[in-house]
């Protein structure tokens, strides 16, 4: 910005509020707000309204003032919806009223007032905030399109159709490529950009959209939403595409995909005001021209006033960007800014495209023959697909390779193909991420078709034309050697390039660019898995509309968010390959599809994660990975307990299943084998194991066997626990039946409070606070007595995790047993969450406090996500229980499952989760305490091993909970690629239970992410 001395007006806040009763006849109070040029006050009146007073001094051109009055009056009257400040006019019905201050002539004008703040103060920038930002800036260039004022032709210093200034001082950039890359800007203005914005609608426009002139609300959610845009002091005679490129320029500034934010203004501007083909090519050149005379200007500014901090910061932030567009290709930008307003991205693809349709019989076969019918095999590398190994494969170049090549020697095919526009597993590692506005993206979808076949198989040119480029890319993972052929235009259709990766390297030797290639004629050979790149034996073709100035390459796989651009630029190649439908893969059905037939079909008391409801098809180890390839970190899923899609128990599944299922009324060894190895986790005289299929089934059995143990009914649960689904399960389960829908506790269930130490009634300062607490027990325990009965059991987890991650203190459990014991019940521990070796000092939860319950109840962890639950009891509680009634369980304890659990309690071992949960988990700890020192809403961080809670609270002293809050986070984490979820009877509580392979890589990500969160404005009071 440049920094201009003037003299403002030399009026008081008392004399603002003078001015305002004698020509508005307002009483309030003024507060001084800053301004350049003019004396600008806050006004809040009596009655509770708010104002802005403008007061200029006589040495502003009073045509300008008029300018901004008048076209402020006219968009109120011709855009009505656009939030703009609307002037108020004096009781006298003037727009501007003239003052004497100091015996010079001043001019006063009452401005409603916008709430919101400014968007440089607002995060996060959501893509739907972005749009709506463009959409209010579409609204006010439609207003003004249809004023005319004469002021508005004047020469500015920010007119983006002149900034032939900058020229004279540009070397004032010290940097030398800095200073290149600026120059390069302004000369493709010059001979570019000028002359084809001479051919753009002129038009008054507010000529200044930076991130303090628009306003943002925030909602209680945390959605922001423009509230106004404000300052019209720059309005100017111009062009609506500069005025956009402005805002555009801004927009992108601290984002890791510029273009990307750039083209949500660009799609809400265009929704409110057309943009013509020819405004959308010259955003992105303008939108830079912006960023190079904002440089060239720090660079002045500088110069002239060395000691401004200000502009060596927001200098910075335009270097920042500049090096992102750098590699930015201007038409590819133009394409995702026409990919936002509904046209064709690449427009040359149609006719391309079309073209190839029409000749598709004409073409020279690839292979050298026609692909006969049988001798094609389609792979399907897809996300969803399940015949693409684990990630034991994918990692392992040559084991992916030789999985392939099985694949297709299997199928009796000579030709494997992979698809266009397929969403690829294989592109989910880290070697395909990238980082998006919104957390990290993976480059998943495969923008050519692979055609397999042997290697040193010979590839032909499908038509004719030249060699535009050849490289060998021999990084791991890429092409390797390839070649790019140029086929120009001819008379029905533009010029286009096909690409050949993977080829062998002899392919290369002898090649010249620019040598002719005739239709058929021989480029090269298949190349194998060591030069191609470490693929499989394949061609990767690619047809490409644009080459986008890239010689020997280009990319072959694109994030989910430039997905339709990038298949426009690179349009399917089946049609020359001789290939049907079958080579394309199908699409995955929007989430709004899905979430339209699940209502339909699945009952609505089941609830759907998140704002924003996720379509997640494949698992992999401590990853989650959406339908278009995103992935997740599953911090949240102690399911998936050894790892999602886990190999080793995956392949033990398989070959169980593959070998023998039945039920437990035959012997089998796995069921005998699994049973010796769980029990052996447990201490004595926990040796009796039973089957079931749920922790719900566990639990329920558990209460079968006190009732059957003790003859009596009566149950001591923990306020806010959760057992299971059935009916007597939501009856012990305070979190169902004081939660809504809930009809309160029964007689025989009796709850005794949660013993948390942070918000119970004895806090971490009590150091008998187990002992007290365990009295509710002891006093529940005198009530059942005082109706006659005895309690059957006590029943609670060994850490509350409904109740909001909550550790239990010391002494408690010990002391309750102690006391239902002394009446004749039973002790069971609720181990679904928290057991089978989380907590990492132990394999059980309970084993923290020293206790020995009567029966454990386990599910969730036990099967790695196949439904397996486990009862372990005494041999004395085993054999009251067999009371002459069977217990049958049809599935629990089949071959498969044991064969499962057996091998999950083998990965536990093998891969040291234990150790690695305790490890990780205290490290993870250490990490959140740290970002917790950094927010106040950060109340509580606490766990055992990778079981932890972070309690959000609105005020630390009081621990008010802060639920609002955490659901903001959970959600936003969502968004930015972590899963957690939130619990606890005030829902503050952010749970974090991830799979035991989760490592401290990942801990870094979940703290970093739940730092920036934190940070957001979103959550901020007043937001
Ligand atoms: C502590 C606890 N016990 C029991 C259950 C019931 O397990 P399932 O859903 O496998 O029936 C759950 C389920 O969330 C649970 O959290």
């Amino acid at each position: 910005m440049p920094v201009l001395t003037h003299r403002l007006p030399d009026v008081s806040a008392a004399d603002a509020e003078q001015i305002l009763a004698t020509h508005w006849q307002l009483v309030g109070s003024a507060r001084p707000l800053p301004g350049e040029r003019e004396r600008n006050f806050h006004v809040y009146t009596a009655d509770s309204r708010e104002f802005v007073l403008k007061v200029a001094s006589p040495f502003e051109d009073a045509a300008a003032i008029e300018l901004q009055v008048l076209a402020l009056a006219h968009i109120a009257s011709a855009a009505p919806e656009t939030p703009v400040p609307r002037v108020v006019p004096a009781v006298d019905g003037s727009r501007m009223v003239s003052l004497d201050v100091g015996g010079e002539p001043h001019s006063a004008r009452l401005l409603t007032w916008l709430p919101g703040r400014p968007l440089a103060e607002v995060s996060p920038h959501s893509p739907a905030l972005l749009r709506g930002i463009g959409k209010t800036l579409g609204s006010v260039a439609q207003g003004l399109s249809s004023f005319n004022h004469p002021a508005a032709r004047r020469g500015l210093k920010w007119d983006l159709a002149a900034p032939d200034w900058v020229g004279e001082h540009v070397h004032r950039i010290a940097d030398a490529s800095r200073r290149q890359q600026v120059e390069r800007i302004l000369d493709n203005f010059v001979r570019v950009v000028r002359p084809s914005l001479r051919e753009t609608r002129s038009s008054v426009v507010h000529n200044d959209a930076n991130d303090y002139n628009v306003l943002i609300r925030v909602d209680p959610d945390g959605v922001g939403a423009p509230s106004g845009l404000i300052d019209f002091g720059d309005l100017l005679q111009s062009h609506p595409a500069c005025d956009l490129a402005i805002a555009i320029a801004y927009a992108m500034m601290d984002k890791p995909d510029p273009v990307g934010a750039a083209a949500h203004v660009v799609a809400g501007y265009h929704d409110a005001f057309p943009l013509t083909e020819r405004e959308i090519g010259l955003l992105f050149p303008l939108a830079k021209v912006r960023l190079a005379v904002s440089l060239v200007n720090s660079a002045l500014q500088a110069d002239l006033t060395p000691d401004n901090g200000y502009l060596q910061i927001s200098a910075e932030a335009v270097v920042r960007l500049l090096d992102l567009l750098a590699p930015v290709h201007d038409r590819f930008a133009e394409y995702r800014f026409r990919e936002a307003c509904g046209l064709v991205p690449c427009p040359s693809s149609i006719s391309v495209a079309e073209w190839l349709t029409k000749n598709a019989r004409s073409f020279a076969p690839l292979l050298g023959a026609p692909l006969a019918a049988g001798e094609v095999h389609v792979h399907d590398f897809s996300v969803t697909s399940g015949t693409i190994g684990s990630i034991d494969d994918w990692r392992d170049q040559r084991r992916f390779s030789k999985l392939v090549d099985d694949e297709l020697a299997a199928s009796g095919a000579r030709v494997g193909i992979g698809r266009y526009d397929e969403v690829r597993a294989i592109y989910t590692t880290d070697l395909f991420r990238v980082e998006g506005n919104d957390g990290p993206e993976w480059r998943t979808v495969h923008l050519g078709i692979d055609v397999g076949a042997a290697p040193g198989t010979a590839i032909h040119a499908p038509f004719a034309g030249t060699i535009h480029s050849f490289r060998d890319n021999n990084a791991a993972g890429d092409y390797g050697p390839t070649i790019v052929l140029e086929h120009p235009a001819m008379d029905d259709r533009p010029t286009f390039w096909t690409l050949y990766g993977h080829l062998a390297r002899t392919s290369l030797d002898g090649l010249e660019v620019g040598q002719v290639v005739a239709a058929g004629d021989r480029i090269g050979w298949l190349g194998d898995v060591s030069e191609n790149g470490g693929w499989w034996p394949h061609v990767h073709v690619q047809l490409m509309c644009d080459m986008l100035d890239r010689f020997g390459d280009f990319q072959g796989v694109a994030r989910p968010d430039e997905r339709e651009v990038m298949l426009s630029v690179c349009p399917d190649p089946a049609p020359f390959l001789g290939l049907d439908a079958s080579a394309r893969a199908p699409r995955a059905p929007d989430t709004s599809t899905l979430v339209a037939r699940r209502a339909q079909a699945i009952g609505p008391s089941l609830s759907v994660s998140y704002r924003k409801p996720l379509h997640v098809v494949r698992g992999v180890m401590q990853y989650l990975i959406e339908a278009d390839g995103r992935r997740y970190l599953d911090c949240v899923n102690n399911v998936a307990h050894v790892g999602h899609a886990h190999p080793d128990v995956v392949g033990a599944g398989q070959r169980q299943m593959a070998a023998l299922n039945t039920n437990t009324r035959y012997l089998h060894e796995a069921m005998l084998e699994f049973a010796e190895r769980l029990t052996s986790t447990l201490p004595e005289p926990l040796r009796m194991c039973y089957f079931v299929n749920s922790g719900s089934e566990a639990n329920e059995l558990a209460i079968r066997m006190a009732r059957a143990y003790s003859g009596e009914r009566d149950m001591i649960v923990v306020d806010v626990g959760y057992h299971g689904n059935t009916t007597t399960l939501v009856d012990v389960s305070p979190y169902k039946f004081n939660g809504p829908g809930g009809a309160g506790a029964p007689d025989w269930v009796h709850v005794v409070p949660m013993p948390d130490t942070y918000r119970g009634a004895f806090r971490e300062d009590e150091p008998d606070a187990g002992l007290k607490y365990a009295q509710a027990v002891r006093e529940a325990i005198r009530r059942i007595r005082q109706a006659g009965r005895r309690p059957a059991a006590f029943l609670a987890e060994s850490i509350l995790s409904c109740g909001g991650q909550v550790p239990l203190p010391s002494g408690y459990l010990a002391e309750a047993y102690r006391h239902v014991r002394a009446a004749g019940g039973l002790c069971i521990a609720d181990e679904v969450q928290v057991g089978l070796g989380r907590v990492g000092s132990h394999w059980w939860a309970f084993e923290e406090h020293g206790v020995v319950p009567d029966i454990v109840t386990m599910g969730k962890p036990l099967g790695n996500g196949h439904p397996l639950g486990a009862v372990v009891t005494t041999p004395d509680v085993a054999a009251r229980f067999a009371n002459g009634m069977e217990y049958f369980n049809t599935f629990g304890g089949n071959p498969v499952s044991c064969a499962i659990g057996l091998e999950v309690l083998s990965v536990i071992n093998r891969d040291s989760l234990r150790e690695n949960a305790l490890r990780t988990g205290n490290y993870l700890m250490e990490r959140l305490r740290a970002v917790g020192e950094k927010h106040e809403l950060v109340g509580d961080v606490r766990g055992s091993g990778l079981f932890i809670g972070i309690e959000l609270v609105t005020d630390r002293d009081q621990r008010t909970p802060a639920g609002r809050e955490a659901a903001y986070v959970a959600n936003r984490m969502r968004e930015l690629g972590v899963l957690v979820s939130t619990d606890g009877p005030d829902h503050n509580v952010l749970k974090i239970k991830p799979p035991l392979c989760f490592g401290a890589h990942d801990a870094d990500v979940l703290s970093a992410t739940l730092d920036r969160v934190l940070g957001e404005s979103a959550l901020a009071p007043g937001a």
